[in-house]
């Protein structure tokens, strides 16, 4: 699988043991950034790994901030976007299997390396279920369009 990940400053920090781990499980992954600990807002990284995932076809993101609240909720409003906030392997794999999320979501200050290890395993491991699951799924995009 591709990734793209980026984060924010409270996500930083553990950026690289998440790109290590993915890397070591066979997966690609592209960094967006940011690349040091300055302060940085939210919305425009998660803006830069939606509008990268949504660019290259079957590609999937990773979005890490404090909570990972901001960085989700900043993703999901772009159409086509469905980032899941996970917080333990059966989030991480329900958020495929029902909602095939294309981007996984969580706070650096929310859960540790062993948590995340086994988050990126069932987010890879499970596919989209489809089925009943895909008219819910459809329903979710906006009519509007993107605003950015
Ligand atoms: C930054 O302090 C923090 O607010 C941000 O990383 C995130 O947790 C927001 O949802």
């Amino acid at each position: 699988m591709k990734f793209y990940i980026a984060t924010d400053h409270a996500g930083v920090v553990i950026k690289e043991s998440v790109k290590a781990y993915v890397i070591s499980r066979g997966h690609e992954i592209v960094d967006l950034g940011p690349f040091n600990e300055e302060r940085v807002d939210y919305p425009d990284f998660a803006k830069k790994c939606a509008y990268s995932v949504l660019e290259d076809k079957g590609s999937f993101g990773i979005l890490i901030c404090g909570t990972g609240i901001g960085i989700s909720i900043s993703a999901n409003k772009i159409n086509g976007i469905r980032a899941g906030l996970c917080h333990d392997a059966y989030t991480a794999s329900m958020c495929r299997a029902h909602n095939d999320a294309n981007i996984l979501c969580f706070g650096q200050r929310v859960v540790g390396m062993g948590v995340i290890e086994n988050m990126i395993d069932a987010f890879c491991d499970t596919a989209f279920e489809g089925g009943r699951h895909s008219g819910r799924v459809d329903k979710i995009e906006c009519s509007f369009g993107n605003n950015f």
